[in-house]
Formats: C-alpha cells, sequence, structure tokens
C-alpha cells in the first residue's frame, strides 16, 4: 500500500492507473478503523482494480460541543489494518492540504432540505461539512465509484443527492451494516460506551427490529409505534435523539402507501450518540 499525504502525487498515479482503463473505488473514511470499514474497503476491491482509502477527521462536520479534539486518531493501527484487506492508495491529508485557505474561507456544499432531518436537526452543521469535504475528495481522487456504509443511511442519501444534483461522475455503492455479535453496530464511536451500559447498548437495535417487525406484521399507526419505540429505549436507560419510520428515498416520515421503508433511530448514552437503521419493503 502506498500513503500519499499530498493531492499531486496521488492524482498522477490514479491519472496513470485511469489511463491504463483501471477501474478506481474509493473508500472515504476519519480513521479509527473497525471491521465495518474493512468490509467497505473489500467490497471496493471486489468491484475495483485499484482501491483508494483517505482518513481525515475533518473539522468541518463537528459542531462546536462535539467530539473533534478526542476522536480517536490511530493512524499506525490503521494503516495496518488497510493494508491487510488490500487497500492499494491511502491519502492522509493533513488540514492544511484539505483547507488550504482556512476553514472560514472554504467553499461549501450544501444539500438542502434533506439534511434538516433526523442527524441533521440535532447536528445543524455536520452534513454541510460532510458534503463540503466528500466533494473535496471526489475531485481529488476522481473515483469511478465510492463505498459508504449503510450505518450512516442518511450520509448515503444526502451524498446520493449531491452527486445527482452536481453531475458527479461517481456511482455510490452502500456497504451493509456490520455488528458486534449482540447487534450492536460498529462504529469508530462505539469506544465511547461505558462499560456499565454496554451490555444494553444493543436496545437501539432491538427497537428497531421491533419496529420492523410490527410494520411487517401490519400495523400502519407510524406515530403511535415510533412512541412506544422509544419508550422501549428509555425504559433501558437511554435517551432518545430520534425514532422515526422514513420513506427510504426521501427521509421524510412514511404515509401509508409508501413501500421502501427505513426506520432509522439515534439515542445518547453517557457519552456517545449512537445511530442505526433498519430497512424493509412492504
Ligand atoms: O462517514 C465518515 O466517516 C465521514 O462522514 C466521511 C464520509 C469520511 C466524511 O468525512
Amino acid at each position: 500500500m502506498q500513503l500519499f499525504r499530498h493531492i499531486q502525487p496521488l492524482r498522477n498515479l490514479i491519472s496513470e492507473a485511469k489511463a491504463e482503463g483501471k477501474r478506481i473505488g474509493f473508500v472515504p473514511t476519519m480513521g479509527n478503523l473497525h471491521k465495518g470499514h474493512l468490509a467497505l474497503v473489500e467490497l471496493a476491491k471486489s468491484r475495483c482494480d485499484i482501491v483508494v482509502a483517505s482518513i481525515f477527521v475533518n473539522p468541518l462536520q463537528f459542531g462546536l460541543n462535539e467530539d473533534w479534539d478526542k476522536y480517536p486518531r490511530t493512524f499506525d493501527a490503521d494503516s495496518q489494518k488497510l493494508e491487510s484487506v488490500g487497500c492499494d492508495y491511502l491519502f492522509f491529508p493533513d488540514e492544511r492540504e484539505i483547507y488550504p485557505n482556512g476553514m472560514a474561507e472554504q467553499t461549501r456544499v450544501v444539500v438542502p432540505g434533506m439534511t434538516d432531518l433526523l442527524c441533521g436537526a440535532s447536528r445543524p452543521i455536520h452534513f454541510e461539512g460532510v458534503t463540503t469535504v466528500v466533494s473535496k475528495l471526489f475531485n481529488i481522487v476522481q473515483p469511478h465509484e465510492a463505498v459508504f456504509g449503510l450505518k450512516d443511511f442518511q450520509q448515503i442519501a444526502v451524498i446520493r443527492r449531491m452527486v445527482e444534483d452536481l453531475c458527479m461522475p461517481v456511482e455510490i455503492v452502500p456497504g451493509d451494516i456490520v455488528r458486534e455479535d449482540d447487534g450492536l453496530a460498529m462504529s469508530s464511536r462505539n469506544i465511547y460506551i461505558t462499560e456499565a451500559e454496554r451490555p444494553r447498548a444493543k436496545q437501539l437495535q432491538l427497537t428497531l427490529r421491533w419496529l420492523r417487525e410490527q410494520v411487517k406484521d401490519g400495523r400502519r399507526d407510524y406515530l403511535s409505534l415510533e412512541k412506544e419505540g422509544q419508550a422501549q429505549i428509555e425504559a433501558a436507560g437511554f435517551r432518545i435523539d430520534y425514532l422515526q419510520i422514513c420513506c427510504s428515498d426521501t427521509l421524510i416520515r412514511a404515509g401509508i402507501d409508501d413501500k421502501q421503508l427505513t426506520i432509522l433511530g439515534a439515542m445518547y448514552t453517557e457519552a456517545a450518540r449512537l445511530i442505526d437503521n433498519v430497512s424493509l419493503t412492504i
């Protein structure tokens, strides 16, 4: 695996590979990699000739009271893991490489509407930071396709919309959620879950699955179902951010005619905010 700290040498190699007809896959990350990220690299590897991963803890997508400063930086372990799954190029820029004119002066990419919902409601600047850095990374790497984990379901929906609206020639490929044995979705932020909370942290997934079964069994009173789900999560000792049965395409609360549904939830533990989702067709 070759490491790149700067844009130009990475671009040169990628253009050469493209000139040889190679398909380029891209997996953007913020590091602190777990099996979920590695599965995304493996997926890209199975579909492309060259896989590029990036590690950049993007300050633009963290709110003032969020965990940018304590987000774990684990470069050595990350690069070993990426190498072990056959990643070809690792782009590991510093902040000046990505924001040479400073963050305040940075041109922004905004996807309106969808970014105000769900995670966007409690993390107001988050998606603007994500779409801005992802569009920069797409311009740097110029991949044929980019793989994103379905745990961040809303992030994929927002990025798909950005790619469509801005005519970006990148295919967005979703990668399945990878879970711990008890069902907890793998996340870089799971390290913030305390030992005492850990056995109960699967509750979000349990409730999402319970909601899916209720809908499969014919219930369509989505608002009351959401309330019952929230009560389960609160009874397990967690604070709810949101729990909502949504239309998978628009992420608006589902109506009874919607057929493709995604049930999304976010809850707070003592020191973490965990998100998860399940989808179903009715
Ligand atoms: O999902 C993430 O890790 C980040 O939001 C991403 C896509 C790498 C952008 O910083």
